[in-house]
C-alpha cells in the first residue's frame, strides 16, 4: 500500500485554474476505492431502516404543513397546487427547508459525518445548506425531461466538492432517483479542454441567475461520454442507503414511475480549510437567516434569494423560517461554519 497524499495548493480558494485537492491513488480497502475509481458509490446501510423511516414520515408532514390539502394517500392531491413550489418536479430549496431540524438531524447522523471524514481525511468540516427531494410518482401535471449537468464549473479542476445524498425510501428501478453517468469525472479535464457551451436546456436558469457551478450537457455530451466508455446507471437504493459522487460527474434526478414517492436529502462536506473567511461569514449569514445555498460547502456560497413563485406570484406560503427549527449543538454550528473546530 502506497502512502496516501491528500495535496492543497497553498492559496485554496482563490484559484480557479489549480487544482484543490489531489489524491494520489492507493488501496482504502473500502468504499472509497470504487468511489476514487468510478467518482461514486453508494454505500450501505448507513443509518437504520427505522431511522429512514423517521425522515421519511418526517417529509410527508413538511409536505402537509403547507396546509394546501396534500394526503400521501390521495392520488387526486399529488399536484402543484397542493404542494409547496418546487423544483424539477421534488426538489425543495425554499421555505427555509435547507434548516429544518430534520435536514440538520440527518447532516449530523454520526455515519453520515464519518463518510466525508473519511473521504477527505479530516474532522473539520463544513456543510452545504442544501435541499431535499420528495418526488411523487405519476404526476400528471407536470412537463419533464431529462437534464444531465455536472455541478462544477469547468474552471475548476480536480476533485473540488462531493455531492451526496441520503435516501429515505425504497429505490428500484422504476421509482426514479439519481441518474449518473459512472466514470464521467475522470474525462473532466478532457471534455472541458475546449471552452464548452452550457446547453440551452428549457429548465436552465436564465443567465442572472449565477449558479457558477452548474453545466448542463447536450445529447450530443451525454453520447461523447458514452463513446468514451462510461456508462448511464439509475442509482438503485435501500432506506438508509447513501450515495456519494464527485461534483464533476455527469448527473440527474429521474421522475418515479412506480408506486413509490422518492424521499432523500442531499447532503455536501468539504473540509472548513477550503473556506475563505468571507466565504464563512457569509455562510454564517445564510445560517442565522435560514438561507439555503448551492451544493457548495466552501465556496460558490450563493444564498437562494429567489423566492418560490406560484402562477407569477411570489407563493402566498412563502416564509423565512422552517418550521421546526434544528437545535443549535456544537456539531452543527460547526458543520455550519459558524463556530472553528
Ligand atoms: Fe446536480
Amino acid at each position: 500500500m502506497s502512502a496516501t497524499k491528500i495535496e492543497a495548493t497553498a492559496d485554496y480558494q482563490q484559484s480557479l485554474n489549480n487544482d484543490l485537492v489531489t489524491f494520489t491513488p492507493r488501496h482504502y480497502d473500502d468504499w472509497r476505492d470504487e468511489f476514487h475509481q468510478n467518482g461514486c458509490v453508494v454505500i450501505k446501510n448507513v443509518i437504520s431502516p427505522e431511522r429512514a423511516e423517521y425522515y421519511r414520515e418526517k417529509q410527508i408532514q413538511w409536505l402537509k404543513k403547507f396546509e394546501l390539502g396534500f394526503d400521501e394517500n390521495d392520488e387526486s392531491t399529488w399536484t402543484a397546487e397542493h404542494l409547496p413550489v418546487s423544483f424539477k418536479g421534488g426538489m425543495y430549496f425554499a421555505y427555509g427547508s435547507p434548516h429544518e431540524k430534520m435536514a440538520w438531524e440527518a447532516r449530523t447522523e454520526p455515519k453520515v459525518m464519518e463518510i466525508f471524514e473519511n473521504l477527505w481525511e479530516t474532522n473539520e468540516l463544513i456543510s452545504s445548506f442544501d435541499g431535499m427531494n420528495i418526488s411523487l410518482p405519476r404526476r400528471k401535471d407536470l412537463n419533464w425531461s431529462p437534464w444531465p449537468h455536472c455541478d462544477q464549473n469547468q474552471n475548476r479542476k480536480g476533485m473540488q466538492a462531493v455531492q451526496g445524498l441520503l435516501n429515505y425510501a425504497p429505490n428500484g428501478p422504476n421509482d426514479g432517483g439519481l441518474m449518473l453517468m459512472k466514470g464521467s469525472s475522470k474525462l473532466f479535464d478532457e471534455f472541458f479542454k475546449h471552452k464548452r457551451e452550457s446547453f440551452d436546456h428549457e429548465d436552465a436558469p436564465p443567465p442572472e441567475i449565477e449558479f457558477m457551478d452548474l453545466f448542463l450537457f447536450s445529447q450530443k455530451d451525454v453520447k461523447w461520454f458514452e463513446e468514451q466508455g462510461c456508462e448511464l446507471i439509475k442509482v438503485n437504493m435501500e432506506p438508509g442507503d447513501f450515495v456519494l459522487w464527485d461534483s464533476r460527474t455527469m448527473h440527474y434526478a429521474r421522475l418515479p414511475e412506480g408506486n413509490q414517492i422518492r424521499h432523500v436529502q442531499y447532503i455536501c462536506m468539504t473540509p472548513r480549510r477550503f473556506a475563505t473567511s468571507e466565504a464563512l461569514e457569509l455562510k454564517k449569514q445564510c445560517f442565522e437567516s435560514f438561507t439555503g445555498t448551492t451544493h457548495w460547502p466552501h465556496c460558490n456560497i450563493r444564498p437562494t434569494k429567489e423566492k418560490p413563485m406560484r402562477d407569477g406570484k411570489v407563493c402566498p406560503k412563502d416564509r423565512n423560517e422552517p418550521f421546526e427549527k434544528p437545535e443549535l449543538t456544537d456539531t452543527v454550528l460547526k458543520l455550519a461554519g459558524v463556530k472553528a473546530y
